[in-house]
């Protein structure tokens, strides 16, 4: 007989055991599928008024055989929250996965938020357990996205010819930092910020824009400095000093092999001008630069994101898995 049971982040046996899971559940994946054991040690406990997270465990005896996490964010998107379950690949199909998200559903409706989103990965044009395990839970594709890996010997290989083709436009310039904005950037930086959810192609998934002031933008970098994340970032500066478009490529302290962007954004009233390629090459300088092991940066874009999808496989980004977004409404 399985038990699910909540999960104390706090209790680091009992996360190490949930961890596990996840990482046993994803390790046939491409990339980097799953956080190191120092990342999610770190993440998971962490005090965060951005973000709420409830972990589930399934439980035979003594053993975690599976692992459910609801993430819902506390400042805008009330109506939301993110289910995901991983089960050990030795107790698919037990009904242990279904068990996991309908314990989520019930927390998350108890919690006010009618609207649950998930993902699910696939091989590139191909299908899967997740893809027939979110139909049988109800759950809508709302989006379709590739996740992309680029090694940086293909971008070292090209970033001069790359470079050539996006010189920084004539009276724009870039400044590039490691997490913390220059703080006559700060007030541009968050209006640019509020753009992403109208300028992201998001499909059709329930998601508001937010609002972003200078005190969470300050307090959003104290958290990445806490837990020893650098968002190595290049920004925009318009000819009349405005913000015109931000990108970055983060790194944990915990693990420089693996990379990842965050954002990327230029503000539609400075598009058209390879600002894009050219604040994509700066990051991936950057990156190259400060960390000399660094071997791979991931990213994800909507497959529809045509302008995207084209700067980065110019940068040599090649696409590893598609995902799925998902949605029910309960
Ligand atoms: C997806 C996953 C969580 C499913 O867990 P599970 O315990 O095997 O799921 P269940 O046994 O509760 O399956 C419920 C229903 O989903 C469907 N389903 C699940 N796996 C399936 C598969 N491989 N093929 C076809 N249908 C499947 C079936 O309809 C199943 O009901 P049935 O067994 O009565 O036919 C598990 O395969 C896993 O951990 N995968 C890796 C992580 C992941 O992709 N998670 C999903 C995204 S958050």
């Amino acid at each position: 007989m399985v038990d699910i049971e909540q999960i104390n982040p706090r209790n680091e046996a009992a996360l190490r055991a949930w961890w596990e899971v996840g990482r046993a559940a994803t390790a046939d994946r491409p990339g980097k599928p799953w956080p190191l054991w120092e990342q999610s040690r770190v993440a998971l406990p962490a005090d965060n008024p951005e973000r709420g997270v409830t972990l589930v465990g399934a439980i035979d005896g003594r053993e975690m055989v599976g692992a459910g996490l609801l993430t819902r964010t506390l400042k805008e998107n009330l109506h939301t929250a993110m289910a995901f379950a991983f089960v050990r690949p030795d107790r698919t199909r037990e009904g242990i996965g279904r068990r996991l998200v309908e314990e989520l559903e019930v927390v998350a409706v108890g919690d006010g938020r009618p609207t649950v989103q998930s993902e699910a990965y696939l091989p590139p044009g191909g299908s899967g357990a997740a893809e027939h395990f979110a139909r049988a839970m109800g759950y809508d594709v709302a989006s379709r996205e590739s996740i992309k890996e680029l090694t940086l010997t293909d971008f070292v290989e090209r970033r001069d010819a790359l470079a050539a083709r996006a010189p920084v436009p004539e009276g724009y310039r870039i400044i590039t930092f490691d997490t913390v904005c220059p703080e006559e950037h700060l007030a541009s930086f968050g209006r640019l910020l509020g753009m992403l959810m109208s300028e992201v192609p998001l499909g059709d998934l329930d998601l508001e824009a937010s609002e972003w002031s200078a005190e969470r933008i300050r307090a959003a970098e104290q958290r990445q400095v806490d837990t020893g994340r650098h968002v190595q970032t290049a920004m925009a500066i318009a000819p009349d000093g405005s913000v015109a478009g931000v990108s970055d490529v983060r790194v944990d302290d915990s693990d420089p092999v693996h990379g990842q962007v965050g954002i990327t954004i230029v503000d539609p009233a400075h598009r058209g001008r390879r600002l894009g390629l050219a604040l994509k090459v700066a990051t991936h300088d950057l990156a190259v630069a400060t960390y000399p092991d660094l071997v791979s940066v991931d990213t994800s874009n909507a497959e529809v994101n045509t302008w995207m999808n084209a700067v980065n496989d110019a940068l040599g980004y090649r696409t590893i898995e598609t995902l799925l977004e998902l949605q029910k409404k309960l």
